[in-house]
């Protein structure tokens, strides 16, 4: 399998985890690749035609996006699963990360604002929405992540890549401030290797 990924995509670092936390990670090439929203890499547009990381390419063509490559690697092994069974703990885990991945999509869509558009492009009443996005959903993982132990599903996977790209890319936001919950339970994973092995670059 060839993962297209890049070393700062926080969609890209889910799937890597995953792939450690499977055991999986050997069997996967990684291939870098840097994108732009305004110029599409061209052998990533042979493989996904939205030109987006991560991309998996596997014996049944290429996958995308980060939910369906997590939960296709997540098949491919026989220890805990990721992804729970169908009923109630299934529905949680999906909702948690659809949360992370929202959260993410609005902290990335800013950062391509605020570093890529032009100065006199930027919209700045547009750049407040997206961050009402990313403080309400870390708000809603502060009322929910009591409940998150020791598990280290897709859910809580999700929610560790979206506390790592806020320290990375948003030092200042201060995102511990207001939530110890989250302060605590980021504390306690942090070091796990398969974090270490794919901090943000
Ligand atoms: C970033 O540099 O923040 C970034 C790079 C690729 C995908 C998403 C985010």
């Amino acid at each position: 399998m060839k993962l297209w990924f890049n070393l700062a995509s926080p969609f890209a670092r889910k799937v890597r985890i995953v792939a450690l936390e499977t055991g999986l990670a050997d069997r996967i090439e990684e291939v870098s690749a840097m994108v732009s929203p305004v110029k599409p890499v061209e052998g990533l547009a042979r493989e996904n035609p939205l030109v987006k990381i991560p991309a998996l390419t596997t014996d049944l063509g290429t996958l995308y996006d980060s939910a369906v490559i997590c939960e296709y690697l997540d098949s491919l092994h026989g220890g805990t699963p990721l992804f729970p069974p169908p009923g109630k703990d299934r529905w949680q885990a999906l909702r948690l990360q659809a949360l992370g991945d929202g959260i993410l999509e609005a902290a990335v869509l800013t950062r391509y604002e605020t570093f890529i558009r032009p100065q006199p492009l930027r919209w700045n009443d547009w750049i407040t929405g997206q961050f009402i996005k990313v403080r309400g959903g870390l708000d809603a993982m502060e009322k929910e992540c009591g409940g998150w132990a020791t598990r280290f599903g897709i859910g809580e996977i999700t929610a560790a890549c979206v506390l790592g790209y806020l320290d990375f890319r948003y030092p200042d936001e201060g995102w511990r401030k207001s939530r110890p919950g989250l302060e605590r339970w980021y504390a306690k994973i942090v070091d796990r290797p398969s974090m270490k092995a794919t901090q943000p670059q």
